[in-house]
Parts: structure tokens; sequence; C-alpha cells
């Protein structure tokens, strides 16, 4: 009964867009594992080290997948800086009337209930980010956030957090602190190693378990893994590690 407060906030939500086959897979392969976690995990970043690696890609595919799957799963955007899903994905409400997300709540401009939205996915809701801001970490100073992420794990199985990448400024960290664990997602040959083992390290200095690493866009034609070495050093980070990629690379 509860939901229907939420009525008005009904969103209409453009295609997801269609994915090969291969990385399908490979998000439900992720998916399965993080249902293995135990169910102290509830609020999991996705984080990578630099821009474009593939975090909003995956954070939505994923959401997406275990809505689908029936797990009550609510997808945070809390790339405030530089978010682009409501445009990619075409998100709008389907009264028409002015959405509000994340920088709004953050703010104080509006309420949990007022930026939450359904989608067409029974099990799957949303909080988008509307307007970016210059500078995030301001917000996040408060403890706004914090009681977002508790009163969110209270109603969601599973609260998926597309964070900024942790290598510009300190707000992946501060958010990681309030999660139950990370996904790192590294961009195939675009990420130095150097930089991806700063990252794990960021991550433990936060106190945020690193669940897994995607290595994401692997060209599969170029021989798989490349200079990761299939990722043995940080293997024992990880209690599942997963990879997929799409097509052929760049678009
Ligand atoms: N595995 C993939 N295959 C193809 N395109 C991808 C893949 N992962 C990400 N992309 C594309 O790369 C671009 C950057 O990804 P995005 O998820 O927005 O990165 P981030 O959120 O880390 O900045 C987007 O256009 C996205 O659709
Ligand atoms: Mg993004």
């Amino acid at each position: 009964m509860q939901d229907f407060r939420y009525r008005n906030n009904n969103i209409e939500f453009g295609q997801t867009p269609q994915l090969p086959y291969s990385v399908q897979e490979a998000v439900n392969r992720l998916r399965i594992n993080i249902s293995f976690l135990g169910s102290d995990v509830r609020r999991i970043m996705i984080i990578s080290s630099e821009p474009n690696e593939g975090k909003s890609f995956l954070a939505m595919h994923l959401w997406n997948q275990m809505a689908e799957a029936g797990e009550k799963t609510i997808l945070v955007d809390a790339d405030m800086r530089n978010s682009n899903l409501v445009a990619k994905y075409d998100i709008k409400r389907e009264d028409g009337r002015e959405m509000k997300g994340t920088t709004h709540y953050l703010a104080g401009n509006a309420q949990i209930d007022e930026v939450l939205v359904h989608t067409k996915y029974g099990y799957g809701d949303l909080i988008p980010n509307v307007e970016n801001v210059i500078n995030p970490s301001l917000l996040l100073e408060t403890s706004k956030f914090e009681v977002l992420l508790e009163a969110l794990a209270k109603r969601y199985r599973y609260v998926f957090v597309d964070a900024p990448p942790l290598g510009i400024v300190s707000d992946g960290e501060r958010i990681g602190n309030m999660c139950d664990g990370a996904i790192l997602c590294v961009r195939s040959t675009a990420t130095p190693k150097g930089v991806v083992r700063e990252s794990v390290h960021q991550l433990e200095r936060a106190g945020c378990p690193l669940l897994g690493i995607v290595l994401n866009r692997v060209d599969e034609s170029k021989g798989g893994y490349g200079k990761y070495g299939k990722y043995g050093k940080y293997g024992h980070y990880g209690k599942y590690y997963s990879d997929y990629y799409y097509g052929n690379g760049d678009r």
C-alpha cells in the first residue's frame, strides 16, 4: 500500500538499449555474484578511477537486471557534476511535472519521496540527478546523503550508487564511506595500472570494501585482458570478478 504515495512520481522510462548477448551475460553473472555477498551488502557504489570508464552504463544495466530478477532495487545517481542519465535514457515524469533529483534533495529543496521515482520495471526505482552542480562536495558535507542511503537500504534490497570518479575530488571516497562496498569499473587498456592501484588504496582508506573489479570494454579480438594480466594481482581483493565487452569498442 505504501507505494501508492508515489503514484505521481511514476516516470516514463525510455528504452534501455538492447545489449549484445555476451554483455548481457556478463552483467547477469555479476548480478548473481552480488546476490551471494550476503544480506548485509545492500548499498553498493559503482566507481571508477576516471570519467568514461562505464560506471553509469554498468550501474544502469545491473540495476535493470536486478529489478527484472524480482529484487527491489534502486539506483541513485550521485555523479552530481557530470550526470547524463536523464538525457541519455530519456527519463521524464508521466505527469509532465518538473522532476527533482539528488542535488535537490541534498540541498534541502525536496524530500526523499519527491525525488524517488518508479519506472516501468516493477521492482526498479530510481533517484535521478536532474541538476548538475559545480561543487557537490559541499552537498555531501551534511549527513543528508547518509540518511538517504540508510532510509533506502531499509526499503530496498539493493541500493546502487552511480558515483563520480575517484581521481578528481574526494566525493567518491566520501560516498564509499557510506556504502557497504564498491564495484570498481576499469576501462580496459585506457586506465593505467598505477591509477587503478591508487583507486584500490583510496577505497581502502575510505573503509569501503572492494567487492570486485569489472574490466569493461575488453576487446577480445586483441587478446582479451592485455596489460592487466587477468587481474591476478587484484584477485584477492574481490569476492568475484567479472568482465564484459561490447561490440567493437568506441562509439
Ligand atoms: N561495455 C561497453 N560497451 C560499449 N560502450 C560502453 C560500454 N561501457 C560504457 N560504454 C559507453 O561509454 C561511454 C561512457 O560510459 P559511461 O557509463 O557514461 O561512463 P562513466 O559513467 O564512467 O563516466 C558511454 O557512451 C557508454 O554508453
Ligand atoms: Mg557516469
